[in-house]
């Protein structure tokens, strides 16, 4: 496998929403992650976040099958 890159956030003006913008930037993306000669791209969406989830799914990202997410809530009693 080649290099992996972190994608911290893509956030698109809510004003400018659903108009195709974030399916380019995730294009331009993609396509400088292969410059760099990376293989693979990961980030987190809280699962309730269904509008980013449904995003990614539409773009091709698979849901965690590369990567087991591993989390603990500190607020949690016995954590
Ligand atoms: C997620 C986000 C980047 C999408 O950007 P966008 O420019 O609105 O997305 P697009 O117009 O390219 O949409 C592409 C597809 O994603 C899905 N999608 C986008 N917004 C959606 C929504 N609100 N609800 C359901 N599906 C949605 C649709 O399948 C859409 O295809 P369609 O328009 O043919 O139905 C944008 O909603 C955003 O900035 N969200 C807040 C920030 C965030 O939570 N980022 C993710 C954490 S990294």
């Amino acid at each position: 496998m080649g290099g992996v890159v972190y994608l911290n956030g893509l956030v698109v003006d809510p004003k400018e929403r659903g108009k195709g913008i974030g399916t380019k930037l995730l294009f331009e993306f993609k396509a400088k992650v292969q410059q760099l000669r990376a293989t693979m791209i990961f980030f987190f969406v809280p699962a309730a976040n269904r509008s980013s989830v449904n995003f990614y799914d539409q773009n091709g990202f698979i849901k965690g099958k590369e990567y087991v997410f591993f989390s603990k809530n500190l607020e949690q009693r016995g954590s």
